[in-house]
């Protein structure tokens, strides 16, 4: 007996977390790659399928195109924040499910993205972060928060990152949140003396981001206590450290109904 392979069809496929995915779906037998889109089918066809099959793969430029001509049941996306946005409602209008990973998005468009998906029965996931590390360093910094809530969280990504401060760390700061008593923390009377200097304000605490070439992507959520401070802190080094975490993502979602927003929701 055959089981049906997944459909999966990528966007950003040219891109650097793009390939990985290419790669990880051509190398999972019980899913299959349909469509790669990117802006120039060069770069997806000089490299991306070097040695592997690639009979049937729609290559092409535009999402529409790619999504009408090859009934794909899921699409990823590792796209950029200014994008991303409007594939997914692209996707959604094809009825497609999709698995998104660029960051950026506001609630206001996780909430109505989540209506577009209820409206045509389909699931969806929007995930800041794919690593299983990054979650499990998500949901200790929410659990020390009940305990020590004075908390700042630092970020560190490459010097070419579009948005600020990371998907991740807002994701963490929204999961704090939810669990920390409510605290304005610092001194009432502090003045920044150059202006950003501590950091983006969130909720009571603050969020820095280093922008610097050399580094991938690290989070240290940094908690304050009386003569004692507490870190928690991943890091990722390797793009594919992210894959096991969109593989588990693409099969699952098949399943779902509504847009979810976070892996953790997916984990367990
Ligand atoms: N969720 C996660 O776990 C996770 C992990 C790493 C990176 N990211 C995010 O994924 C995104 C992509 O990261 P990357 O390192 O692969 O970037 P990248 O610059 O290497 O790739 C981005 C790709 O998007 C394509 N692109 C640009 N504009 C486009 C458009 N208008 N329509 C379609 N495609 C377009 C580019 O051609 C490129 O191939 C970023 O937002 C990054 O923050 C998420």
């Amino acid at each position: 007996m055959t089981t049906q392979k997944i459909r999966v069809a990528v966007i950003g496929a040219s891109g650097r977390m793009g390939r990985e995915v290419v790669k990880m779906v051509l190398e999972d037998e019980t899913l299959q790659l349909v469509a790669a889109v990117a802006p120039s089918a060069g770069p997806v066809d000089a490299g991306l399928f070097a040695g592997k099959p690639n009979t049937g793969v729609i290559v092409s430029p535009t999402l529409e195109d790619a999504l009408s001509h090859s009934k794909a049941d899921v699409l990823v996306d590792f796209t950029v924040p200014s994008a991303a946005y409007g594939n997914t409602k692209t996707s959604i209008a094809f009825g497609v499910r999709p698995i998104i990973g660029t960051t950026g998005f506001t609630p206001e468009q996780i909430d109505e993205l989540d209506e577009l998906c209820k409206e045509k029965g389909i699931g969806g996931l929007i995930a800041p972060n794919f690593s299983i590390g990054a979650i499990l360093m998500m949901k200790f910094a929410a659990e020390a928060s009940k305990y020590l809530p004075h908390v700042e969280i630092i970020e560190y990504h490459g010097d070419q990152k579009l948005d600020a401060p990371s998907g991740t760390s807002i994701k963490t700061a929204e999961l704090i949140s939810q669990v920390r008593q409510e605290l304005r923390q610092g001194n009432p009377k502090e003045e920044e003396v150059i202006e950003g200097a501590r950091g983006g304000y969130y909720n009571g605490f603050r969020i820095h981001s280093v922008r610097l070439p050399g580094v991938f992507a690290q989070q240290e959520v940094v908690f304050g206590g009386y003569g004692q401070t507490l870190k928690i802190r991943h890091d990722s080094y390797d793009r594919a450290g992210y894959m096991p975490g969109v593989n588990v993502a693409i099969k699952k979602v098949m399943n779902y109904s509504g847009l979810i927003y976070g892996f953790e929701h997916m984990m367990d």
